[in-house]
């Protein structure tokens, strides 16, 4: 099969390269040259544990090519699929379409013979009608299905999660579509991954529906783990005894600093909005949204009283400042609002990430960036862990304590257990349990 994925983000570029795995002919189209360019020398723009090899591997076996031009490789294409940003609109927190739309033209006026344009980008419910009405009212004659065909990578844990997903939905009602679609999936679905079939618009709600779903989720414990530290429980077996019940489940259980990343916020926000405009009010998610926004801020107080309730004229050294390990991607990381907090305080702040310094550096006030843990310890009057970065997982404490001014750990993510910590003479505060 010949397929092309328009915008060689991370999406386009995680599924690109793992179809061409399966056998399939992809070309990763994006307008950015300097990217494009980046792609061809062999160099990945993301951080993504596994991709460059799979890139690497179907490059070099002439099933994986990129290319700033969308004509050409469309002409040829049986399936199109659409993967360009839809970031949330400044203002008024709907998502931005006019990269969708635009592509979807492009398409339309490049294909040739029966082509399934496919939205991969997270869209609204609608936005697939949407499309058809531009492809049939602005270029009638082509023969052109739309089907929405939603991600739902993780960052971080991309590959496998498109090589062995739990299941794959795909909206559409036109049979032709519905075989070419089985026909792009035939290996996963002989990898026993379910294909999950419905209509455009249910297929194009169930990705906002389930992220809203997982942001609530960790919310809800969240919010546990604030009642856990003032009835004195233990927020970590709160979660491991609810999640034994199969009918809530384990994951996403795990309480901390809020969410972040380019999904939750950006898709929740959206959802709102659009159940706003159809007048049927998301009160939960509404709620979620608010909540987790104030956590951030409630991160950055709970740190202050760490210090004694004052961080003026105090080093405060942050390790972790991506939204989640893997991954150098900063966007809405917990960490941009915790800082500012301390900034406001009067603190001194000293970072470090393994990755996603250099994205931080667009995003952080005046804050001093650190090559290891160690170094930015220095003469801290506390450490706070924000991201669980797995070089986190096993600190020298005893090293630490020796450098610092005051042994002060704010561990947010809950990897140390309590005992650990305090043997070593630390303060020690953590997330959704009592710790002194
Ligand atoms: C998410 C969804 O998981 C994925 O299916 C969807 O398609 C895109 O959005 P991603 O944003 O990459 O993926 O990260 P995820 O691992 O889901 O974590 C999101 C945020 O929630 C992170 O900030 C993470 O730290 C936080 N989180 C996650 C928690 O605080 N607790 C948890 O138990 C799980």
């Amino acid at each position: 099969m010949r397929i092309v994925m328009i915008g060689s983000g991370y999406v386009g570029l995680v599924s690109g390269a793992c179809l061409a795995d399966f056998g399939h002919h992809i070309t990763c189209v994006d307008k950015s040259e300097a990217k494009i360019d980046a792609l061809e020398r062999g160099e990945v723009p993301i951080f993504e544990p596994g991709l460059d090899a799979i890139i690497e591997h179907n490059r070099s076996a002439g099933r994986l090519d990129f290319s700033k031009d969308l004509a050409a490789p469309v002409a040829d294409a049986d399936v199109v699929f659409i993967a360009v940003g839809t970031p949330s609109r400044r203002g008024d927190g709907h998502a931005d379409l006019s990269y969708v739309y635009a592509a979807a033209r492009e398409i339309a006026a490049a294909v040739s013979g029966f082509t399934v344009v496919v939205t991969k980008s997270t869209v609204p419910v609608g936005t697939g009608d949407e499309i058809e009405r531009i492809f049939r009212e602005e270029f009638p004659g082509k023969d052109i299905a739309v089907v929405s065909n939603p991600e739902f990578l993780r960052e971080g844990a991309a590959i496998t999660d498109f090589k062995r997903p739990d299941r794959i939905v795909i909206g559409t009602e036109d049979p032709r579509a519905t075989e070419v679609m089985r026909e792009v999936y035939r290996p996963l679905y002989l990898n026993e991954a379910p294909l999950y079939f419905c209509e455009r618009r249910t297929s194009e709600l169930i990705k906002y529906a389930a992220n809203a779903f997982l942001a609530m989720k960790i919310t809800f414990i969240n919010e546990i783990a604030d009642l856990c530290e003032q009835i004195g429980a233990d927020v970590q077996k709160v979660a491991k005894g609810i999640g034994m019940d199969k009918r809530i489940g384990d994951k996403f259980l795990h309480a901390g600093p809020g969410y972040g990343g380019s999904c939750f916020p950006k898709d929740t926000l959206a959802l709102v909005k659009t159940a706003q405009d159809y007048d049927s009010p998301m009160r939960l998610i509404e709620t979620t949204v608010a909540i987790n926004d104030n956590r951030k801020r409630a991160m950055g107080r709970k740190v202050i009283a760490a210090c004694a309730g004052s961080v003026r004229g105090k080093k405060i050294a942050v390790l972790g400042l991506t939204f989640k390990p893997n991954t150098d991607d900063m966007r809405d990381a917990p960490s941009i609002t915790i800082i500012q907090a301390l900034l406001d305080g009067g603190a001194a702040v000293h970072v470090y990430d393994p990755e996603g310094m250099q994205a931080a550096k667009e995003m952080l006030g005046p804050v001093t960036y650190g090559n290891d843990p160690y170094e930015i310890a220095e003469g801290a009057d506390a450490i706070v862990l924000v991201t669980e970065w797995d070089e986190f997982r096993a600190l020298d404490f005893k090293r630490l304590k020796s450098t610092m001014k005051n042994p002060v750990v704010v561990d947010l993510r809950n990897i140390y257990p309590v005992a650990e910590i305090t043997r070593h003479g630390f303060s020690h505060f953590a997330v959704g349990k009592k710790t002194e």
